[in-house]
């Protein structure tokens, strides 16, 4: 069977996917989807629906949403959300929302229909082990939780955030138990995935070690 032309990168929260992706599409003029917006985009739409987790028309919210991807900015039913996605509060909510089955499999549909013709850098939890186990080149993105919480920690100060270095990792830590023990697509590597280690690199650093390595397995 002919392997996906996609790269499918997983990794904890704070591990620099997003921005890395977004790079790594760039270096290949490849299209670049972040799912972990997708989640927190239902996140918003739910919370704005008044429902609790649990409440079983969460999945229909989720399935009703219009959600899109234009560029780096991320769209509800046509209202740019980009910011509203990014606050602590819908951060802190969308990690025990994202283990519900239900919310999965809506969102899990979407992926796969804009993936199926390939050419995309992906990058979320469960990317190579469920959504796309046939992708061509599967990176798993990782740093030890010190390294990433203090990423992290610098770029939230930079905006003005008041939190502690140690509120930061705590909150990580959380985010990393939660995402790996749930029953569902928890965050894992995929057999075959490639374990980059960012730790002690850069930006520039870990983007021209992934397209390195996707161009020796292509
Ligand atoms: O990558 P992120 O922090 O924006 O992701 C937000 C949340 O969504 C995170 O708590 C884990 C969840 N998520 C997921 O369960 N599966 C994905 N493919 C992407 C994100």
């Amino acid at each position: 069977m002919s392997k996906l032309e996609l790269i499918a990168l997983d990794g904890p929260s704070g591990a620099g996917k997003s921005t890395t992706a977004r790079r790594v599409a760039e270096a290949l003029g490849w299209d670049y989807l972040d799912t972990g917006a997708m989640y927190r985009t239902v996140a918003l739409a739910i919370q704005r629906a008044g429902l609790s987790l649990g409440d079983p028309k969460v999945a229909e919210v989720a399935g009703r949403a219009l959600l899109e991807q234009r560029g780096t900015r991320n769209f509800l039913d046509g209202e740019d959300v980009s910011e509203a996605i990014r606050t602590p509060e819908i951060t802190k909510f969308v990690s025990p929302m994202s283990a519900d089955p239900a919310i999965r499999d809506v969102l899990v549909a979407q992926q796969r229909k804009l993936g199926q013709r390939g050419r995309w850098v992906v990058d979320g939890r469960d990317i190579g082990t469920v959504v796309f186990p046939d992708a061509c080149c599967k990176v798993y993105l990782i740093a030890t939780v010190e390294a990433r919480a203090s990423r992290r920690w610098r770029e939230l100060e930079a905006k003005g955030s008041k939190l502690t270095l140690a509120e930061v990792q705590a909150d990580l830590a959380q985010r990393d138990h939660q995402d790996s023990t749930r029953a569902v697509a928890p965050l894992r590597k995929a057999d075959d995935a490639w374990e980059l280690d960012n730790g002690h690199l850069n930006i520039h650093e870990t983007v021209e070690q992934i397209v390195l390595h996707h161009r020796a397995h292509a």
